[in-house]
């Protein structure tokens, strides 16, 4: 018998990750184009995880995470911006940020509601948005400027805003937000109830001496905020999808509520070993040097091609402007760049409801020298 199945997001297909991923895969080519690194994490890092798996700590952590990384996180984050959340009431440890955003969303988005994400965005904003009934409305990040764009944010807040979702340093653009429009934001929402999903899983990596301008550095901020962290973007360990969510006492209240349902509690032995680890080492302050070093390295060998490069101000992204190559679609143009030339990346309009009309294609340049060389062989050539 056909049964009836409505799609609660009948626009949603595969993601753009797991499509250039498993073509790169097919045509053995460079893969630039998920964000993850080729390089492995820490040693010290993994014995701790495996010595926490021997020693019998695998059973149910508790549902806000271990008390020990919470308190570890609160002092980090007072250490970074001065302020250290209450490791009892206002920290969850989550299954990657992915898990804290969904959360985040379905914890605080009514029915109805208007939720503004800035675009280009990442992917898995919108859905979420969706399944919790909630409107997207879309508002466009300066790509000149490489800023929010405060004159188009101002218009798009209206009396249905519950949300807004910023993300600095910014997947795919690599821009960064100014504190000048943190100062702004706090000063537009002052009277406001509307909150903000910070996604900053790119913290500790911004270059040329940037302050990274977390929401946590502005009180009026703070107050209505959820930030979101990654700990697999910081110890290159992202398939073991950790991360972290901080927010007042009161906001994650709700959100404990939708966690305990949607996951309960998060991988124990890797807790563990991530509450020691970040005692022991403050290795993730020289991350921004760290990939600095390879932004520099990856732009430097790719001088010699007709791509239009403007360094990355953070993440671990490079967009590359191919209008002097070709015309063609980004889609097209990346797909033809995997299957012919053997070099794989992300089309930036992926992260568009409704693309400009632009030439652009992401990188990732968390690779080692050696990947990055080949990649540039075939850039050169273009
Ligand atoms: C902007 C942004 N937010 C969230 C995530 C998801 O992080 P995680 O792998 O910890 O779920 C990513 C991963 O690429 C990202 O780029």
């Amino acid at each position: 018998m056909q049964m009836n199945l409505t799609s609660k997001l009948p626009e949603v297909g595969t993601t753009i990750f797991t499509v250039m991923s498993a073509l790169a895969q097919k045509h053995n080519a460079v893969n630039l184009s998920q964000g993850f690194p080729d390089f492995d994490g820490h040693n010290r890092l993994k014995a701790l995880v495996s010595a926490h798996i021997e020693k019998g700590d695998n059973q149910y952590a508790p549902m806000a995470g271990l008390l020990a990384l919470r308190e570890t996180l609160s002092w980090k984050l007072e250490d970074q911006h001065g302020y250290g959340y209450n490791p009892e009431s206002e920290i969850c440890i989550t299954a990657g940020a992915t898990q804290a955003i969904f959360t985040a969303i379905l914890a605080l988005v009514h029915p109805g509601d208007e939720v503004i994400i800035i675009e280009p965005a990442y992917d898995c904003y919108a859905p979420a948005i969706k399944l919790a009934g909630g409107q997207v409305i879309r508002v466009p990040f300066d790509m000149v400027l490489r800023d929010l764009d405060t004159r188009a944010l101002d218009e798009a807040i209206s009396s249905k805003t519950r949300m807004i979702i910023i993300n600095s340093p910014h997947n795919p653009s690599g821009h960064v937000i100014s504190g000048l429009s943190m100062k702004w934001l706090e000063k537009r929402l002052e009277k406001s109830d509307i909150r903000i999903l910070s996604d900053e899983v790119y913290e500790h990596i911004i270059f040329d001496g940037a302050q990274h301008e977390s929401v946590i550095r502005y009180p009026g901020l703070r107050e209505r905020s959820m930030m979101v962290s990654s700990f697999g973007k910081t110890f290159h360990t992202t398939g073991w999808k950790m991360g972290y969510c901080v927010a007042p006492t009161s906001i994650m209240n709700e959100f404990k509520k939708v966690h305990q349902f949607n996951v309960f509690c998060v991988n124990r032995p890797i807790q563990h070993a991530l509450a020691t680890f970040m005692k022991e080492d403050i290795g993730y302050k020289k991350l921004n040097a760290f990939y600095q070093q390879k932004r520099d390295f990856f732009c430097d060998v790719i001088k010699p091609s007709r791509f239009k490069i403007r360094p990355s101000a953070g993440t671990y992204f490079q967009v590359l402007d191919y209008s002097e190559i070709s015309q063609d679609k980004d889609m097209d143009y990346a797909v033809k760049l995997t299957k012919e030339k053997g070099l794989a990346s992300i089309p930036v309009s992926a992260f568009y409801a409704q693309a400009p009309e632009q030439y652009l294609l992401r990188f990732c340049f968390a690779k080692n020298e050696d990947t990055l060389i080949k990649a540039a062989e075939i850039l050169n050539r273009l």
